[in-house]
């Protein structure tokens, strides 16, 4: 299958992606991730991005879209994928649409998480997220086993420099602004599954199977 995962920053794109990915055997691809690994390494493009990520703005479309080719292009993505967070302009959505076509490919299915804002600005406060794998976790709703390190491979968990308070507003309004529109672009031909986030992860992990029959 080849899956968007969308909704607004906080709404559980990560968790459920992540989820998703393992439960259908396919790569979860997430943007935020390509570009986090990155900074990390510090290349040309890690330090490009780094100024637009702090202050919660998008990174340019170009960036983005070429990240995605060579990600799309790696043969575990062949058969299927979970995309995360792409396309987040209209501009991502026509390449992206241009790419698949070139390739004789389609989308299945866009996974659209529906929380209210309160409560995202809430589990972004919470988040800790392991810097080696990305995985998020919520120090009150879905903390780590051992205190503050990964169940998966033992890291010391970190806060995300863009999860303060006032970037996660802006990062809101960014959303409305600029990302908003694009669900309507793939909101033709029964792709589009609205899913409310509004509760624990196991429940919320199983209505996105549900909305997807898998
Ligand atoms: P990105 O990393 O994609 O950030 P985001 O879209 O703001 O989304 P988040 O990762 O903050 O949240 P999420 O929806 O994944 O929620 P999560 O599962 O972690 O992008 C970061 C930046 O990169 C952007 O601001 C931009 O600068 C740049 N960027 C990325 N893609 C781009 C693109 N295509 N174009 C341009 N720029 C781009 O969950 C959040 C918390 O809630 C966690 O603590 C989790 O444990 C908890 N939680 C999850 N589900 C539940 C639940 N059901 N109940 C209770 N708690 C829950």
């Amino acid at each position: 299958m080849r899956l968007l995962m969308a909704g607004s920053p906080g709404s559980g794109k990560g968790t459920h992606g992540r989820r998703l990915g393992a439960h259908l055997g396919v790569p979860h691809i997430a943007t935020g991730d390509l570009l986090r690994d990155q900074v990390s390494l510090g290349s040309e493009i890690g330090r490009e991005a780094q100024a637009y990520m702090d202050r919660g703005d998008y990174v340019p479309d170009t960036v983005m879209i070429e990240m995605i080719r060579l990600r799309l292009a790696q043969p575990d993505a062949q058969n299927g994928f979970v995309l995360d967070g792409f396309p987040r302009t209209q501009g991502q959505a026509d390449e992206l649409d241009k790419l698949l076509a070139d390739l004789g490919q389609s989308i299945d299915a866009m996974i659209v998480l529906e929380v209210p804002v309160e409560e995202m600005v809430r589990r972004l406060s919470g988040r800790r997220t392991c810097p080696t794998c990305q995985r998020a976790y919520h120090m009150d709703d879905n903390p780590p086993a051992d205190d503050e390190r990964c169940d998966d491979d033992g890291s010391p968990l970190e806060r995300r420099s863009d999860d303060e308070p006032e970037t996660v507003r802006y990062r809101l309004k960014v959303y409305g602004e600029r990302t908003a529109g694009v669900i309507e672009h793939y909101d033709v031909d029964n792709v589009v599954r609205r899913v409310s986030g509004e509760a624990s992860v196991d429940e919320v992990a199983a209505r996105v199977r549900d909305a997807l029959g898998v």
